[in-house]
């Protein structure tokens, strides 16, 4: 008995009393409850998360039937839908990009870490957790993403928007992209001047047709040069990512790259570490590890400049045959290495949802370096 007299009410009324455990503030308050409906013995509800890749949906579940069997009663049949609608880094004077919610810069440091195969392999996870997913090839001489996603072959169709010519992604595995290596025949840019190559990247940020982006993924060049600066003075950015090997002479030079986003002039938030290569497994010995380039470098770095350590994804023949082949190890599901980019994807989403939701606290980028 009873049932009947439970109101809409009761049930927000315990669900003010579940927190969202990254934001701090209970889901009512937060607005992520919606189309709550009361039947014989049940109640229906959805809980709209920040990101589709939320690592803490179970959790989250779990707390909003807790709380509802503790508080309102402990028979009722909770059924809960769960959706999300991912936030959106605010700027100021956002005229670039606009329909793209987060814009997140990959970048290492040192050449050859792995910012294509961590950029392609966090998008695919992206994806396959429900996000729109983009990604960006800004390394404008040596462009990797093509081969990636085996569309070296492909060339992007343009259409006329009010007047203008706008390029439309190659789209792959249900993720847009652009590269250098769609629009120029290969090795043609290896000739051009800093301004040129400057002036490409506004034009893959300014005239794509990227549409609504959850993410878009700009995987950058090795070093800390022109592009970079282009990059974070013509487009709104989320924040980076740092890639590293454990390797010494790899966190010397992420150091350097992390750097470059924390100056002040520049103020671009570092979401996060992810040590690629951590450690070395045999496909017939996967519970075996060797660290062949040292161990816990990537988290010691993450350590030392107070920032989040995102993942850590072994080095398997796996990763490099899948990446020369053309389709990234994570549109592979049941791979085990495809779960360490999908852990680390969804640890960089959380950053990206604490990020947006605590941005008040996070001056946004200004252009005047
Ligand atoms: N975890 C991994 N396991 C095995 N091979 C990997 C792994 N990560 C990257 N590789 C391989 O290492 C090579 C370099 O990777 P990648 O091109 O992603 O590095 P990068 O940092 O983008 O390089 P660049 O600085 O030239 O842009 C590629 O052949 C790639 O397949
Ligand atoms: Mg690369």
């Amino acid at each position: 008995m009873g049932e009947l007299r439970i109101k809409k009410e009761d049930i927000l009324r315990a669900l003010s009393t579940v927190e969202e455990p990254d934001l701090k503030k209970d889901l009512v308050t937060l607005e992520m409850i919606k189309d709550v409906e009361l039947g014989v013995g049940e109640v229906r509800f959805t809980v709209v998360l920040t990101t589709p890749a939320c690592p803490l949906k179970e959790q989250i579940r779990q707390s909003c039937e807790d709380a509802i069997h503790k508080l309102v009663d402990p028979e009722l049949r909770v059924v809960i839908h769960m959706s999300a609608d991912v936030t959106k880094t605010v700027f100021g004077n956002r005229t670039v990009l606009e329909t793209v919610k987060n814009v997140i810069a990959i970048a290492s440091g040192k050449g050859g870490v792995g910012k294509s195969t961590v950029t392609a392999n966090l998008a695919v996870a992206l994806k396959n957790a429900g996000a729109k997913v983009g990604i960006l090839d800004a390394d404008i001489y040596g462009p990797s993403i093509p081969v990636m996603f085996g569309a070296e072959e492909m060339q992007p169709t343009v259409t006329v928007v009010d007047g203008k010519n706008r390029i439309n992604p190659i789209i792959q595995y249900g993720i847009k992209m652009i590269s250098m290596g769609f629009l120029v025949p290969a090795d043609s840019a290896m000739v051009w001047r800093g301004p040129m190559a400057s002036q490409a990247l506004r034009q893959m940020m300014g005239d794509v047709n990227w549409g609504e982006l959850d993410y878009l993924l700009i995987d950058l060049p090795p070093g800390t040069g022109d592009i970079h600066l282009t990059l974070v003075q013509s487009a709104p950015v989320t924040g980076a990512v740092i890639v590293t090997t454990p390797q010494k002479v790899a966190l010397a030079d992420a150091r350097k790259g992390m750097q470059m986003f924390l100056q002040p002039q520049i103020n671009v938030p570092v979401l996060g570490v992810i040590e690629n290569m951590a450690y070395f497994t045999p496909a017939e010995l996967p519970e075996n590890k060797y660290y062949l380039f040292g161990k816990g470098g990537g988290k010691w770095l993450a350590e030392h400049f107070d920032v989040p350590f995102l993942g850590e994804i072994p080095l398997v023949q796996g990763i490099r045959e899948a990446g020369d082949e053309g389709r990234p190890i994570a549109t592979q599901t049941d791979e085990t290495t495809g779960e360490a980019f999908r852990t680390a994807a969804e640890a960089l989403a959380r950053r990206v949802a604490i990020r947006n939701a605590t941005q008040e606290r996070t001056k946004p980028v200004e252009m005047t370096v």
